[in-house]
């Protein structure tokens, strides 16, 4: 590994440093790895007490997928103290797994087995670190299962067609909602099946029924007179092909999975998506992301009137403690390549829900981390959100540029590799693999921008080429 000397020192005392939270209160905190600059041994550690956008950036092969796995584990190390991990605010994770590389983190490291999963242990033991049990499940979109490569005990994701919102229909249908025929149909089915109610054929009727599914909505399209009068019988011909389609999938065809199911406190759930098809995908994430940020926004107003609404009775409390626990938790949303679902080129319903949830989750305990190998391709309303960066090698100049902005600490007041004077983007070239620059706007006490070595993982990392 290089030698990289910064200056000034980067943190207020000697000790470890735990990073990431303005008040530094350090009651939950994830194990990074350690500073891989000269002088001292120090641990890093980043203080998740308070929420947080973390942003891992870094070019193909730097790190970034380890990194994220890295924080997955610490996030599913459980209630206590461990090497990885302290944690005492429940709090769950969702992995959006794009790549369907981190249902790995299921398997622990070991000294026996297969030659790769002894590599990686080796690589961990060398570190002095040691597997330890991680809650960690995986789920997949029902009817996107293959029992014939699938790991056993997956869990089965379902959505309700209701929990769609208009443009999420656009997305899954691909026509422009309000610009063309078909997607105005698509929009007058939706609102005559959930909110208007419409006369069927016979003559009777059909009350509007706002937890409506696809089948709904296909005996609208079939049955409603309106629909019949206003639109052409090849524009509901070709909609009703495609809405048979989707409401074939058993992703949609049960009463939807609750959040509470999905998502635990002190657990990660990895989502396996790489297998969904894109249109989808998109509505899938957004659909999560915008459900998690509704359910938490409810829970912190709950918790809100409990901690200051002295007008509340006994019962009334209990009520609203009730409906706090039947909330998701405290949750991280994690994402992997965030630039092919929140990339700036082409409208996407997920992008839009993920800004969202980026500007107002942290009001409701939620936090977001993104990795991208491309940085200046991420919706730049996502990159403004982040706090703390953790950038990896990167060598191309606009995605160094965008990764230099995001770095909320102060710049070292002067950088040498290896003994050579030099400056940040040309520290970022000069990062091995696994080494990244550690940066924090939540940190009073980093005193600079410092370089850490990530720690090895405890579980398999699935992000090799195979
Ligand atoms: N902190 C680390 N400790 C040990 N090995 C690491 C570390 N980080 C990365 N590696 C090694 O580097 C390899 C590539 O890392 P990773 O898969 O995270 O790259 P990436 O940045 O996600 O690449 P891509 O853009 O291709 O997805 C890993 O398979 C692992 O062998
Ligand atoms: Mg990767």
């Amino acid at each position: 590994m290089a030698t990289y000397k910064l200056e000034p020192t980067p943190w207020r005392d000697r000790g470890d440093i735990v990073a990431g939270d303005p008040a530094e209160r350090e009651r939950d905190k994830l194990l990074v790895g350690h500073l891989a600059e000269s002088g001292p041994r120090r641990n890093l550690w980043l203080d998740i007490t308070g929420e947080q956008v973390v942003a891992v950036l870094g070019k193909r092969g730097s790190g970034k997928s380890y990194t994220l796995g890295a924080i997955i584990e610490g996030l599913a190390a459980g209630l206590g103290d461990s090497p990885i991990a302290s944690l005492t605010t429940p709090r769950s994770a969702l992995v959006l797994d794009i790549m369907d590389i981190f249902w790995t983190s299921q398997i622990a490291l070991a000294s026996e087995g297969p030659p790769e999963l002894v590599k990686q242990y080796e690589i961990m033991q060398r570190a002095g670190l040691n597997p330890q049990p991680l809650d960690i499940e995986v789920w997949l979109p029902s009817g996107f299962e293959n029992s014939d490569i699938d790991p056993p005990g997956i869990h089965l994701l379902e959505i309700r067609a209701s929990d769609l919102e208009i443009d999420d229909w656009g997305s899954l249908f691909e026509v422009d909602i309000f610009g063309e025929p078909r997607g105005m149909l698509i929009a007058d089915v939706i609102t005559h099946v959930a909110v208007t109610g419409y006369i069927g054929a016979s003559g009777a009727q059909v009350v509007p029924n706002p937890n409506f599914d696809f089948n709904d909505l296909l005996t609208c399209l079939d049955d409603d007179v309106d629909i019949g009068a206003n639109y052409r019988p090849d524009t509901i011909r070709s909609i009703r092909q495609r809405m048979t389609t989707y409401a074939a999938l058993p992703l949609f065809a049960g009463a939807g999975t609750r959040l509470s199911d999905l998502l635990r406190p002190f657990q990660a759930t990895v989502l396996m998506l790489a297998r969904v098809p894109d249109a989808l995908k998109k509505v899938l994430v957004a659909a999560l992301t915008r459900r998690i940020l509704r359910e938490r926004r409810d829970a912190s107003l709950a918790q809100k009137r409990i901690d200051l609404d002295s007008r509340l009775d006994e019962q009334q409390r209990d009520q609203l403690r009730e409906l706090i626990n039947s909330k998701v938790p405290r949750t991280w949303l994690l994402m992997d390549e965030a630039h092919v679902l929140a990339g700036v080129d082409e409208p996407s319903v997920a992008r839009e829900a993920l800004v969202k949830y980026a500007k107002e989750g942290r009001n409701y305990g939620l936090s977001l981390a993104l990795a991208t190998q491309q940085p200046s391709a991420l919706d730049p309303r996502l990159m403004s959100q982040v706090e703390t960066a953790i950038v990896h090698q990167l060598t191309d100049p606009r995605d160094a540029g965008v990764a230099k902005n995001a770095m909320r600490s102060p710049l070292p007041s002067s950088v040498s590799v290896d003994g050579e004077n030099s400056e940040v983007t040309a520290l970022l070239r000069r990062l091995g693999q696994g080494v990244a620059t550690f940066s924090c706007g939540n940190a009073p006490s980093l005193q600079r921008l410092c370089v850490a070595a990530i720690r090895p993982r405890i579980s398999a990392h699935g992000g090799y080429e195979a």
